[in-house]
């Protein structure tokens, strides 16, 4: 499928085939792809936690207020992320470049992000936020779909996934072949309303 036809055609699905399955090639070229997603100074504050048994899904779901698509898509994924990825070996970041970049870009990333807490966490959300579309967008490429997800009690969601101190979630994604198509669109604001030219 075309890009834009991927686009267009990706939607917030809520009911799934509880019978579908993903297959694994098709998980791993959709997970992958994930990873080539951008990242502030190449940090990849993701960590992602596939949640594959069902008693722990249903504790999801009750994490979840009962959003049944939890317990019926294919597959459930925790997208996590690590506000103090910036400061832990960050060489790792930059490990297949040449020493004189890599030491720059360390440098220049701790510079960036030492002592600023707000722009630890939205650096980290930002990097969910993105890595979250490719995986729609991929998963719709492969004839999947997903429903992105943060309603939820996050310190519940945390304790259930063991989430380390520290880190946060930045939401949840159902993905699996869906039982009956999205709502309508809710109402998408024109372009002229958005895009502003220069200045607000
Ligand atoms: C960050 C985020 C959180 C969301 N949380 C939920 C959720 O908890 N439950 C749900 O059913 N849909 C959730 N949605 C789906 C939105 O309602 C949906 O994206 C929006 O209505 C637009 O519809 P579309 O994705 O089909 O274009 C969420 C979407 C985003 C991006």
């Amino acid at each position: 499928m075309d890009l834009f036809n991927v686009i267009e055609a990706r939607r917030s699905i809520k009911h799934y085939d509880p019978h579908a399955r993903v297959t694994e090639d098709d998980f791993l070229r959709i997970m992958n792809a994930v990873l080539l997603s951008p990242t502030s100074y190449n940090i990849q504050h993701w960590r992602f936690i596939r949640v594959t048994d069902t008693a722990v899904r249903q504790q999801v779901e009750d994490a979840a207020w009962g959003q049944t698509q939890i317990t019926q898509a294919s597959e459930l994924i925790v997208l996590c992320a690590d506000p103090q990825a910036w400061d832990e070996l960050p060489e790792h970041y930059w490990a297949d470049s040449d020493s004189d970049t890599r030491t720059m870009m360390v440098g220049m990333m701790g510079d960036f992000y030492r002592g600023k807490a707000q722009l630890q966490r939205d650096e980290a959300i930002r990097s969910c936020g993105i890595a979250a579309q490719t995986l729609m967008l991929s998963a719709k490429a492969l004839g999947y779909d997903t429903c992105p997800m943060i309603g939820f009690d996050e310190q519940k969601l945390a304790e259930i996934i063991a989430l380390p101190q520290g880190y946060l979630i930045g939401m949840i994604i159902t993905l699996g072949k869906s039982a009956q198509a999205a709502w309508p669109r809710a109402g998408q604001l024109p372009l002229s309303e958005v895009l502003k030219e220069n200045r607000f």
